[in-house]
């Protein structure tokens, strides 16, 4: 989606002067693409002047040499009339660039890469990118110190991107605001594995490499995109009426994670029940080693655990493929109404389990005497919906104190209007994004009776710890 800015027009009369006809066939001449859309953490993720609907990512690595070969095959629609638009990578050497098949110029500033294509773009017309890329993909340290972008692990690479690793990858459109199907497919050395996203579609060896290619049939945004490459042990099933399940388990880490992981269809089962039906085609879990990564991550279909869960980091992760993977976040501040879900699904597990209720969670955390927080006081640091800066997007004000204001809704429309409103909002803006005050329009509208001025006011957007509980 395009956020940026049109230059004021030059006049068609005086394009017809200074422009020779053959180079304004396409009427207005265009304009450079937006570096970025705007986003009010992350100013220079995405790219205005297009929309990616689908990639085609062939990637060939090799462990030893920690190489990637990499292209990428993009198509998009143009929502401008564009002479030139960015892409989003970091680090890698490219090699060739073509739009619809011609060769394009290109060049490299940062993360942008800016591609000017041989013909201008007009606005509505969809075009093929194809990106020939290689190197080694770096790792990326975010703003708040967690390590993303392309891991290196014992035995191979584990990708993740949440919220701008996956440009150390792949080119592309790295904004939440634009989501595309994926097909993704890995060659690797024979005798490893390379799971992704999706189904897998089809396997083959030929001349000591094994190419994986995995199909993500669903719109993703690119930071739920992932990549883990190494051994696993892999268990296929399928649950309900066939959803197939596809979980791969580091080795050494399969004793520990068996028990958690056969609750997978116990609580997919659970969430149906209270989010309503699972937006994707495909679902499972991989689990690497609790060093290749310092925490977990909603990749879609597929999250990616550091070492064997427990029972509520997978309600949470799983809770996150209708919160923030089907649902998704318009922009980074726009985190919480992903990880208050989330959050808010731990909640009620536990009250559905014997556990606490979710009032009592509220209660503990409102209280100070929770154990779900290592400082009782850090979840008042800023409001939910304005993170203080991008190093603090995934801090307690954005999962619990974000729980809580849904707890707030819950206590005033009660439960039956409440499971109707968490499964509304899933479906509503199911495979599509949204924002904050898309979500709050949303609640107002299915309980017009109520007021909640005061849950938005002091939970939702206001500094410091609310007056009363
Ligand atoms: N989204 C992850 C979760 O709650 C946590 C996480 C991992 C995260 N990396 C992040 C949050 C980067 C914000 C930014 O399961
Ligand atoms: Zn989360």
């Amino acid at each position: 989606m395009s956020r940026s800015a049109r230059l004021v027009p030059v006049t068609a009369a005086f394009l017809a002067l200074a422009l020779p006809l053959t180079a304004c066939d396409g009427g207005v001449h265009g304009i450079p693409g937006g570096s970025g859309v705007s986003d009010p953490y992350f100013p220079k993720a995405g790219n205005g002047g297009y929309d990616v609907t689908h990639y085609g990512l062939t990637l060939s690595y090799d462990p030893a040499r920690r190489h990637l070969t990499g292209t990428a095959v993009i198509t998009a629609r143009a929502t401008e009339d564009l002479s030139a638009f960015d892409l989003d990578l970091k680090g890698l050497d490219v090699e060739k660039v073509t739009v619809e098949g011609r060769d394009a110029r290109f060049n490299r500033a940062g993360q942008e890469l800016t591609v000017r294509p041989h013909d201008d773009l007009d606005k509505g017309e969809t075009f093929g990118v194809t990106v020939r890329y290689s190197g080694t993909p770096e790792q990326i340290t975010d703003p708040d110190g967690s390590k993303e972008g392309w891991l290196r692990t014992a035995d191979g690479a584990l990708a993740l991107g949440e919220p701008t690793g996956s440009m150390t990858w792949f080119p592309g459109n790295h904004h939440p605001s634009d989501k595309a199907s994926y097909d993704i497919t890995v060659t690797v050395p024979k005798g490893l594995q390379a799971v992704s996203n999706g189904q897998l579609a089809h396997e083959s060896t030929t001349g000591g490499r094994t190419s994986f290619a995995w199909h993500a049939a669903e719109p993703m945004a690119s930071y739920l995109a992932t990549v883990a490459i190494g051994h696993y042990t892999v268990k296929r099933t399928t649950i309900g009426d066939g959803l197939p399940v596809y979980v791969a388990v580091d080795p050494k880490q399969e004793r520990a994670s068996r028990t958690v992981l056969a609750k997978i269809p116990e609580i997919m089962e659970w969430e149906e029940l209270n989010f309503g039906p699972y937006p994707f085609s495909t679902t499972g879990a991989i689990v690497d080693r609790p060093e290749d990564a310092g925490y977990a991550l909603e990749t879609q279909t597929r999250p990616v655990f550091n070492g064997a869960p427990d029972t509520e980091t997978l309600v949470h992760e799983l809770a996150h493929q209708w919160y923030g993977d089907s649902v998704t976040p318009k922009s980074w501040q726009d985190m919480w109404l992903n990880e208050a879900f989330a959050t808010y699904a731990e909640w009620l597990w536990r009250e559905d389990h014997g556990g606490d209720s979710a009032q009592r969670t509220f209660t503990k955390l409102y209280d100070g005497t929770s154990d779900d927080v290592g400082d009782p006081d850090a979840i008042w640091a800023f409001p939910p919906a304005k993170p203080s800066s991008a190093a603090h997007i995934s801090d307690p004000p954005v999962y619990q104190r974000g729980a809580m204001v849904l707890h707030k809704i819950r206590q005033k429309v009660g439960d039956d209007t409440f499971y109707d409103i968490i499964q509304g909002w899933a479906a509503t803006h199911r495979h599509a994004g949204a924002d904050t005050a898309d979500f709050t329009a949303y609640v107002e509208k299915q309980a017009p009776d109520e007021d909640f001025d005061k849950i938005w006011s002091d939970w939702l957007y206001g500094k410091g710890k609310p007056a009363h509980p």
